[in-house]
């Protein structure tokens, strides 16, 4: 006869972590026809989670949409401007109502407005400012009532960019806007606490994306910054979704009023 196996006394189990795509709820994805915003549209939609992309680029858009709903999901496709505040009302409850529910927000439309102040006008600076910063405010403040429709967990992330932490000479209006986006997230996230929402940033460096092909076209500028980053090269799209993911779900569940920099070590080891 066997001995009697040994009484073990095993805690409770942990909680088993709720999966990235909970909750389940519809996103809006603004510049969701390229770059971040389309990596971020289609991470998203592989968890299952429908999205609403928004941007100026109507094909860009478009693109985006089948190859979410390729994935499974119901994806809503609008040319909306986020610098023409009239519009956004409008435009939110038409995507709210082609998924379903509307419980998450990415602001990922943006323009470099690259000039240095010398040469920096009204317009430049008026345009960066507006889509850049102006815009995440004002969707923000029209989320409210579609979060509270769609219920806990609901949540935002803003992309800013390490150049909201460092200068660039040349890019004085974009610096003013991604310094902006930290102050604008870290003030919404005391106010969407109050109804149980949160609201963090993402704050990557060098990404390989249309809005950085430019400066790749500058000789030795890839080198310099691959030079400058610890693991040595330029982010994927894809590696500045995945993160914003995290902070849309139930995983990121506690973490609100917080920027989580995605820059491959640059800044942890030098200015820029
Ligand atoms: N690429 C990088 O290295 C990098 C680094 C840090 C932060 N960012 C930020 O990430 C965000 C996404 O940039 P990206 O690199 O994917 O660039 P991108 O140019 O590939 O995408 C930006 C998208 O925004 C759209 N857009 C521009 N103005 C708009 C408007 N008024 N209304 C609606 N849509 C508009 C564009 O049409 C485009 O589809 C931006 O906020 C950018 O500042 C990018």
């Amino acid at each position: 006869m066997s001995a009697p196996a040994p009484s073990v006394t095993l805690s409770p189990a942990a909680p088993v972590p709720e999966p990235l795509g909970t909750p389940g709820t519809g996103v809006l994805v603004t510049g969701g026809g390229s770059g971040i915003g389309r990596a971020t549209a289609v991470a998203l939609a592989e968890v299952g989670r429908p999205v609403a992309v928004w941007d100026i680029d109507a094909a860009g858009a478009a693109a985006t949409v089948a190859r979410c709903r390729e994935l499974g999901v119901v994806a809503h496709a609008a040319v909306v401007d986020v610098a023409d505040s009239a519009g956004i009302p409008g435009a939110m409850a038409a995507a709210a109502d082609d998924l379903g529910s509307l419980g998450g927000f990415v602001h990922a439309a943006g323009v470099p407005g690259a000039a240095e102040v010398d040469d920096l006008d009204d317009a430049v600076w008026d345009d960066t400012l507006n889509v850049n910063l102006r815009a995440a405010a004002i969707i923000c403040r029209h989320l409210l009532d579609p979060f509270r429709a769609a219920g806990p967990g609901s949540s935002v992330v803003l992309i800013s960019s390490i150049e909201g932490f460092f200068g660039s000479s040349v890019l004085t209006a974009y610096c003013a806007s991604k310094g902006g986006v930290l102050g604008v997230m870290r003030s919404l996230a005391q106010r969407f606490a109050t109804e149980g929402f949160r609201v963090n940033a993402v704050c990557p460096g060098a990404v390989a994306t249309p809005m950085l092909e430019p400066a790749f076209a500058l000789p030795g500028f890839r080198e310099q910054i691959e030079e400058r980053t610890p693991l040595r090269r330029i982010a994927t799209p894809d590696e500045i979704a995945r993160p914003v993911r995290f902070l849309l779900s139930a995983e990121a569940s506690f973490i609100t009023g917080a920027h989580l920099t995605v820059d491959g070590g640059m800044t942890a080891v030098t200015a820029i």
